[in-house]
């Protein structure tokens, strides 16, 4: 047998939802055999009851029709453009028509405008996390990613691939990362000899810390960001999945400094997790070697050419259907996507956040919990030292109660868990997006879900017997 001698290669380790999903079928058989229900509080995934694409498929079957109508073929037998795009090699900026009606539309929606020229389509927001990871870390020399604690898990993942960068992290408040620890953390990582090209944060909706940040907090970020010259990675995939009155809502970063902040848009949850289509967005311009000033997006597109080379066009000619409406036209905002799939989320929310409060609402002292205003989760906090939510805590909920849950403890990344080895150690995520059932039998899934919780809890803390 072949073996390959690569002694600086390094195994990472398995992340805690990739152990969690490999564990459950074993628990779930566990939990089955007691005769319990599976309750899920654990998957982050958008909900079936608004993914089902076959609605979507027929407009967007129509929507091509109309393409070739509209082209005004005459010979039957010839190739409509649109299907002749789909299916070839194109750009790395993907097909323009996309470029141009999502700039129209999202640019409408935040009052921005989109320069098409420097919209490159990604692989969902992993994609462009990617991407940018990617761009930083091609010098070859140490870089340093500043982000929060905790932070997606899908971020630690992609740095951690990389064995001459790291993370240096921020605490969080109520209202997002902390300012002062936040330039410290930027400062210490210079000091030691790292560069720091970007902040990574996801300020609406933070998976997984479950609330967003303050205007007034992403308005100290900003400012020293700009002080200190490093860029804003905004992961935005629950910018729309929103349930804070319009007149509440904060701004997105790039639409408050797009020349500080590289955005990145994805279709997993306004539209399908399965075509992966995403777009990274920046006015922003780097300084490089040789002291010249080019656009970071152009930065971002070669490194894209040389990573996917082509997008799928198929894939965003279907998003590109998704922007129309039934008569073709454009739609006016993208608002009136999420309103097809906010019913689900703000009801399931609000059975959550109820059933928490009716449970548990007396015993502050014992628990708190997060009131998200977008997103999927709420982390949920045991506030007495006798509750450790390491993996036995986790296996014991679902083989004793039936519930998934995950644990807070692997997003702390490194250096968090240096400052304080128990980060995360009394919290759990709660999601509120994902359920087998639909309509009027996700109500009652919910509902017992979290109501199971709520007696779990109150069993393991002693509060009830
Ligand atoms: C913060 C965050 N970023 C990125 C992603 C992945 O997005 P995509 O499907 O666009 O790759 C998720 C999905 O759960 C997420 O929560």
């Amino acid at each position: 047998m072949a073996n390959l001698k690569a002694p600086d290669l390094v195994l990472q380790p398995v992340s805690v939802t990739r152990k969690m999903s490999a564990s459950l079928p074993r628990l779930r058989e566990i939990a089955q055999s007691k005769g319990l229900k599976i309750h899920h509080l654990g998957a982050g995934y958008p909900h079936p009851e608004v993914t089902d694409p076959r609605g979507f498929i027929e407009h967007q079957n129509a929507y091509f029709d109309h393409l070739q109508q509209v082209e005004g073929l005459n010979d039957p037998e010839a190739l409509p453009e649109y299907l002749r795009e789909s299916f070839s090699y194109g750009d790395t900026l993907g097909p323009r028509t996309t470029r141009e009606v999502f700039a129209q539309v999202y640019g409408a929606d935040w009052d921005i405008d989109i320069d098409i020229r420097k919209l490159i389509p990604t692989v969902g927001a992993t994609g462009g996390i990617n991407l940018m990871c990617s761009l930083a870390e091609r010098p070859g020399t140490p870089v340093a990613y500043i982000t929060d604690a905790p932070t997606y898990a899908g971020f630690t993942a992609r740095v951690s691939l990389c064995q001459h960068a790291r993370i240096f992290s921020v605490d969080m408040d109520e209202e997002g990362a902390l300012p002062d620890q936040f330039r410290a953390q930027i400062l210490a990582a210079r000091e030691q000899g790292y560069f720091v090209p970007f902040y990574y944060t996801v300020p609406d909706g933070h998976n997984p810390a479950g609330f967003s940040f303050s205007q007034a907090r992403r308005e100290a970020l900003l400012n020293i960001a700009r002080e200190e010259g490093i860029l804003i990675v905004e992961d935005a995939p629950y910018l729309y999945i929103n349930f804070a009155p319009s007149s509440a809502r904060p701004k997105p970063f790039f639409a408050m400094a797009p020349e500080q902040t590289v955005h990145l848009f994805t279709g997993s949850k306004i539209g399908f997790p399965g075509p992966r289509v995403g777009f990274l967005y920046s006015q922003a311009t780097l300084t490089i070697a040789d002291g010249k000033t080019v656009d970071l997006a152009e930065m971002a597109l070669t490194e894209a050419s040389s990573d996917i080379l082509f997008q799928n066009p198929a894939a965003l000619r279907g998003f590109e259907a998704l922007l129309h409406d039934a008569q073709f036209e454009p739609i006016s905002s993208m608002w009136l996507l999420a309103e097809e799939k906010l019913g689900v989320y703000r009801e399931n929310r609000e059975i959550l956040l109820s059933v928490l409060e009716e449970k548990l609402g007396q015993y502050p002292e014992y628990f708190s919990w997060t009131r998200p205003d977008a997103g999927f989760f709420s982390v949920f906090t045991f506030r007495q030292s006798s509750i450790k939510t390491d993996d036995s805590f986790i296996e014991s909920l679902v083989a004793q109660y039936g519930v998934v849950a995950i644990p807070m403890y692997d997003f702390y990344p490194a250096d968090a868990k240096a400052r304080d080895p128990d980060a995360g150690l009394n919290q759990l995520r709660l999601s509120f997006c994902f359920s087998e059932s639909k309509g009027e039998a996700r109500r009652v899934d919910m509902r017992e879900a979290i109501t199971t919780f709520c007696d779990a809890a109150l069993q393991l803390t002693g509060l009830q017997n």
